[in-house]
């Protein structure tokens, strides 16, 4: 393995998760951040000496400033960053809250811009960014305008980062997932204004929409958060892949 220092935010969760279990099992060195410190420390206590903590809100730009300088100080050296932390919020126009929109372009757009600038000073010569966007950023849904544009400025960013960083071999890719089976997805989509439904609706609700959306990927099912890490951990380590997207779907963009 190539990259054997890296800073996985979403760490404590779903893709990221994954992400940094697969670098882990492989000898490597993580520095993990989200909000959620008490899910980022179950990681740390499961590998002693191989993971640390870096808590943080990164929709906040005080607390996310540093944080790679932070990573690569805990780490004794930093060559990767992979960017999971993300939110969505299904709204269609005409009932986009102006919270749920600045919400989704900080930490799906903001966020990784601002952590890929500082990954161009802190990572080593040769280092490697994966930012996780969506096919969502290629084919929207009516609901998504807030979330595709900022996965589609994400995979943008994400290319000017792979020019700026070419001169000293640092790499800058993209994943670009379909539907994959995490906290994010399993959150009942409601209609504006409805209330969230009792615990046995809600569970059946939450089933049916995960059949419905593994039903919508040509090979039948829901993507596993380890098949998305595999790419991840494949692109930041790639030495002549930069400024590039890997459509990981099922199949989904094939369809009409
Ligand atoms: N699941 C899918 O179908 C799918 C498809 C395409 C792309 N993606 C993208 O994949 C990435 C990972 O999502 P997931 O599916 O693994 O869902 P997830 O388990 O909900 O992961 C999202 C992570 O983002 C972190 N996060 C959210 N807001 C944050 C903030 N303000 N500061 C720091 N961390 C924050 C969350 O941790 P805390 O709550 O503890 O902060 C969580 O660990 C996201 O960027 C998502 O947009 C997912």
């Amino acid at each position: 393995m190539g990259t054997r220092k890296v800073l996985v935010t979403g760490g404590g969760s779903g893709i990221g998760l994954a992400v940094a279990e697969v670098l882990l099992r492989a000898g490597g060195q993580v520095a993990l951040s989200a909000r959620r410190a008490a899910r980022l420390e179950a990681v740390v206590r499961a590998w002693p000496g191989q993971a640390v903590a870096l808590p943080c809100d990164l929709s906040s730009p005080s607390e996310r400033a540093g944080l790679l300088a932070r990573a690569r100080e805990a780490l004794g050296g930093l060559d990767g960053l992979v960017h999971s932390a993300g939110v969505v919020e299904h709204q269609p126009p005409g009932h986009i809250s102006e919270e749920a929109l600045r919400a989704q372009l900080e930490i799906n757009l903001v966020a990784p811009l601002r952590l890929g600038e500082e990954a161009l000073s802190v990572l080593e010569d040769g280092g490697g960014m994966v930012f996780i966007s969506s096919t969502l950023a290629m084919r929207p849904l009516t609901t998504s305008a807030a979330y595709s544009a900022a996965k589609a400025g994400m995979l943008a960013a994400m290319r000017s980062l792979a020019l700026a960083g070419a001169a000293r071999r640092i790499r800058a890719n993209a994943v670009c997932p379909g539907v994959v089976d995490t906290e994010m997805v399993r959150a009942p989509r409601l209609n504006p204004g409805e209330p969230p439904p009792e615990a046995e609706e809600l569970e059946r609700r939450v089933s049916a929409q995960l059949s419905t959306l593994g039903a919508l990927h040509p090979l039948g099912r829901l993507g596993k958060p380890e098949e998305v890490a595999d790419a991840v951990v494949h692109l930041l380590a790639a030495p002549w892949t930069t400024g590039s997207e890997l459509v990981i779907d099922g199949g989904l963009l094939l369809r009409e």
